[in-house]
């Protein structure tokens, strides 16, 4: 049998999916509602147990009752087939009204923060809109409310879910519209149990480190902002490169890795079968195996790619 550590917990993390009512497509060309159907084909049929889906906000575009409703009846049925709690996040782009009166059945305008725990792990979904605004902030009740929580800590730690991230964006524009004030949550996480903080915001995928804690952004499943456009644009959304989040969170490290949304043309691999031969396997035999260059199945493998 295999050796390896395996992980305390395995979270999808997927961000702004950008709805709109009626199925309208965004910008009258991007088919967010088939955009989002295709990333939970893709963790349905892949073979992670996903403890847990979390949504890092911009959940809809302009927070229409029916676009939540929409998302609502496609997201809750999938995460209790996954066996995985689900987690929303407040982004700018939605309304704490709606987004409480169709996620949570909840009359409230006020803020939507939440805590959830998951096998002893934390997971605080953290409110960081300003309604009329884009930009995003933490009150101060809320800074009061968060120290409060992380005061005790949770047997795995916690996982911090917010939209805007806790990291200074390189474009010039979204500068205008980051997080405010970002010293006041720094004195709140430096030290605390937060084991990684889970963003959206920005459309591309993006990983830094905010009060020596990772952060990690996941890009959109609507429209991707390119990170590597050319001078002739300020900036550039564009309709590829779409992508969620694995989350893997062992004894004492977390490892995220990007998952395109798109799937493509499989050149090469493994097939699935080869499961039970590597579960009847030592870790020895089977590092010898995969990792021996000159090993008997590394040698067929090079024959077949001779033969192309
Ligand atoms: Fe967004
Ligand atoms: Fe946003």
């Amino acid at each position: 049998m295999l050796e390896f550590e395996t992980p305390s917990h395995v979270i999808a993390h997927i961000s702004d999916t950008h709805l709109l009512g009626g199925e309208r497509k965004l910008f009258s060309t991007v088919d967010v509602g088939a955009n989002l159907t295709r990333v939970l084909d893709r963790l349905r049929a892949g073979d992670q147990k996903i403890d847990a889906l979390v949504f890092t906000g911009d959940l809809t575009d302009i927070a229409e009752a029916d676009a939540y409703r929409w998302l609502r009846s496609q997201v809750e049925p999938a995460a209790a087939e996954m066996g995985a709690e689900l987690i929303w996040v407040m982004g700018n782009h939605d309304e704490r009204t709606e987004y409480s009166r169709e996620l949570f059945d909840v009359e409230s305008d006020g803020v939507q923060d939440r805590v959830y725990t998951v096998g002893g792990l934390r997971i605080i979904s953290l409110d960081t809109s300003v309604p009329g605004y884009h930009h995003g902030e933490i009150a101060e009740e809320q800074r009061l409310w968060l120290a409060n929580e992380l005061a005790t800590p949770a047997p795995h730690g916690t996982v911090l879910a917010m939209h805007h991230p806790p990291l200074v964006a390189h474009s010039p524009l979204v500068r205008l519209i980051e997080l405010q004030e970002m010293s006041l949550l720094e004195t709140l996480v430096r030290g605390s149990d937060v084991r990684i903080i889970l963003a959206g915001h920005l459309h591309y995928s993006s990983f830094g480190n905010f009060a020596g804690v990772p952060v990690s952004v996941a890009s959109a499943t609507c429209y991707t902002v390119d990170a590597g456009a050319d001078k002739s644009l300020l900036l550039s959304a564009v309709n590829g490169a779409q992508s969620l989040q694995l989350v893997h969170l062992y004894g004492d490290s977390v490892v995220t890795s990007v998952v395109p949304a798109e799937t493509y043309e499989n050149i090469s691999g493994y097939p699935a079968t080869l499961r039970a031969m590597v579960d009847t396997m030592s870790f020895a035999e089977l590092r010898e195996m995969i990792s021996n260059k000159k090993s008997d199945f590394n040698s067929a493998e090079r024959e077949q790619s001779a033969d192309l």
